[in-house]
């Protein structure tokens, strides 16, 4: 321990030694790892900086050290926003006015925020009637002009890459390297919190573009940073329905009740098969069941509301067999309350009851 801050050596890291009041966001934090020139001034909401805390539960089931990385703290409530910073910054340095994404809804959520922000034009295409609540609420609030077509993620994934062609507005999708690149900050955070990357990272698996940025960020702090630190296995999770990486084939029609992975063709293919691949770790599935199993696990045993999506991440992780003694990582990408349908579809709502003593009594078991 140091007796000056009463931090172990575990928890000494780049950022450690900042306190949350102070953190600067992403770009700040990691400039130096980051592709952008030093003088430019970032477009931020503070991001990143997110939980990483033990879950004793899951520890105990997996007879391992299992640490849960809660990205719904992020200030649009997803690991967007880690992304989303850094392609707003660029899109603003290169003189865009306007940007437009296609989006499960966390995109669209995040995008909007950072485009206010920047005082840009934002446009979203969004998968009608698939995109959960708390996310719609987010992008229209925000104020962007948002457009749900007849069609799922990956058509509105398709005209928006035309839309970018055409030179309308930037494409802040994680086709924009921009993207990927601010989202490998979730691994630094990891490795300063636990001076180390862990054995196994856990993650859900949409487009693909989180695995792909975690794999590379990975790679960059551990190891071209010449820290000489051993690198985790990867491990990402699609959704039984929407596996076309699984499957090892375009899934024409993805279904799912996690709609934030909803997506059949994923852009990051390539990147999710090289970091599980290098990584000798894999690519998986778990179904609508299993997600929400650990989706009600999560808030019952690790007091940790997220949203359907991220518990493919620990769905995931109680499905496989892990070395005993592990250290593991859990991403959890979005917060629960982005999808209130999902969570009272899960539980039964009580019916109203008179509002007398008697009546709660009764309702109790106490009469
Ligand atoms: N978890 C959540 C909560 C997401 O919103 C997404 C993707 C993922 C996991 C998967 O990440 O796509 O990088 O593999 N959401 C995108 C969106 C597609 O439009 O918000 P990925």
């Amino acid at each position: 321990m140091d007796e000056m801050s009463g931090q172990s050596d575990m928890q000494r890291g780049d950022f450690s030694h900042r306190s949350a009041l102070t953190w600067p966001g992403i770009i700040e934090a990691y400039r130096q790892y980051l592709d952008i020139s030093p003088e430019v001034e970032a477009v931020t909401l503070f991001e990143g900086a997110t939980p990483l805390y033990r879950a004793n539960a899951l520890s105990e089931l997996k007879e391992a050290n299992v640490w849960l990385k809660y990205e719904g703290a992020n200030p649009t409530g997803s690991f967007k926003d880690r992304g989303m910073t850094l392609a707003i910054t660029k899109a603003k340095e290169a003189g865009s006015v306007a940007v437009v994404c296609a989006s499960t809804g966390n995109t669209s959520a995040a995008a909007a925020a950072y485009a206010a922000k920047a005082s840009m034009t934002c446009v979203v295409l969004i998968p009608n009637g698939y995109i959960a609540l708390g996310k719609l609420a987010q992008a229209l609030v925000y104020g962007a002009k948002v457009l749900q077509i007849r069609g799922n993620f990956d058509r509105a994934l398709e005209i928006v890459r035309d839309l970018g062609e055409s030179g309308v507005a930037t494409v802040v999708n994680s086709i924009n390297p921009d993207r990927i690149e601010g989202q490998k900050t979730g691994a630094f955070e990891i490795v300063d919190v636990l001076g180390r990357a862990p054995d196994y990272h856990f993650m859900p698996v949409g487009n693909a573009g989180n695995i792909t940025a975690y794999w590379r960020g990975y790679r960059d702090y551990c190891v071209n940073s010449k820290r000489s630190l051993p690198l985790p296995k990867m491990m990402g999770f699609q959704a039984a329905g929407a596996a076309p990486i699984v499957a090892g084939r375009v899934i024409e029609q993805p279904e799912t009740v996690a709609t934030a992975i909803r997506i059949g063709n994923p852009a990051s293919w390539a990147g999710a098969l090289e970091a599980a691949e290098s990584s000798h770790g894999l690519i998986g599935s778990v179904t609508d069941r299993e997600i929400l199993d650990a989706y009600r696990l999560l808030a019952q045993r690790e007091s940790t509301f997220c949203e359907p999506a991220s518990a493919a991440s620990v769905a995931g992780l109680l499905k496989t067999a892990i070395e005993p003694g592990s250290t593991v990582v859990c991403v959890l990408t979005g917060h629960g309350l982005k999808d209130p349908d999902t969570a009272i579809t899960q539980i039964a709502v009580p019916d109203a009851v008179d509002a007398t003593y008697a009546s709660i009594a009764r309702e109790l078991g106490l009469d």
